[in-house]
């Protein structure tokens, strides 16, 4: 991998956490922009012991000013971001559209579309006067086909898709792709508390994937890796699905 600077967001959990663990073989600096400061230390050990260097800054990347602070630190400490996995989010339980309250439509569209945008804003400042960059957003497979009950969050994670491709044409020729994961029902803390409050939710989920089990958080980090990887400069505006098969038919 041609740079070193690597920012993870949401990174203390779940498939950021998993992703991080995956690219610390690589030797690079990780980054993590988070809120839950308890679990940094562990994370942090579990990554220096892979073999990168790792930093936490707490962030509220629903809030711009927080964000924009944080990229300031890293310009200050790093001088560059080299690579970024927007990757913090957060879906609802499954409901009729019209049983979403207003607060939920606000925090959803806050996190898992304003502050996508909020983030690759500052990413792509680095990396346009670096020429260049890699950026890989966090979509879903209800950014990629609907389902029922998901309208709130299938459309947050659509508009994930569209921000990925058009940005990615925006940027092409600066040496930056923009690219984005779809993941499939993935073993992590924001699906794995359902197993008890809402067994027949998770039942669906755990068949959800046509592998016939739920995914682990790292095998989202390898194809995050992917886009990465030097040679894959000509891979832009692609959303990947991954997810054993899922949203490639009716299975
Ligand atoms: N787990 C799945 O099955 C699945 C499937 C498809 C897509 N996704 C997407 O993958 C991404 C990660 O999900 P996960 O399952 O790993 O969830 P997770 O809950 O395990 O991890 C999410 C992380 O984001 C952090 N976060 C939440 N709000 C934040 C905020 N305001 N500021 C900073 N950090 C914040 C949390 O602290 C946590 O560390 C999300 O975008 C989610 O929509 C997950």
């Amino acid at each position: 991998m041609k740079g070193n600077i690597l920012v993870i967001t949401g990174g203390l959990s779940g498939i950021g956490k998993g992703t991080a663990l995956e690219l610390a073989k690589e030797n690079l600096t990780i980054i993590i922009l988070d809120v839950q400061d308890k679990k940094a230390p562990d994370v942090i050990k579990q990554v220096e012991l892979l073999g990168s260097e790792c930093k936490y800054f707490h962030c509220d990347l629903t809030k711009r000013q927080e964000v924009d602070r944080g990229f300031e630190q890293i310009g200050k400490q790093y001088g560059r971001v080299d690579y970024a996995f927007n990757n913090a989010g957060r879906g609802i339980l499954s409901k009729p559209f019209a049983k979403v309250n207003d607060s939920e439509i606000d925090s959803l569209i806050d996190l898992d579309i304003k502050a996508v945008m909020y983030c690759m804003i500052n990413e792509l400042k680095f990396m346009t006067e670096q020429h260049f960059g890699r950026i890989v957003n966090t979509t879903s497979g209800a950014g990629l086909v609907a389902g029922k009950g998901m309208a709130l969050y299938s459309a947050c994670k659509h508009a994930v898709v569209g921000l990925t491709k058009a940005a990615a044409l925006d940027y092409a020729k600066k040496e930056i792709t923009i690219n984005a994961v779809a993941p499939g029902t993935i073993a992590t803390e924001l699906i794995l508390p359902y197993k008890e409050t809402a067994p027949e939710e998770f039942k669906k989920w755990e068949d959800s994937n046509p592998i016939g089990r739920l995914g682990k958080p790292a095998e989202i980090g390898h194809a995050v890796k992917f886009f990465f990887e030097d040679g894959s400069e000509f891979v832009n505006g692609v959303i990947l699905p991954v997810d054993s098969g899922c949203v490639a038919g009716n299975f």
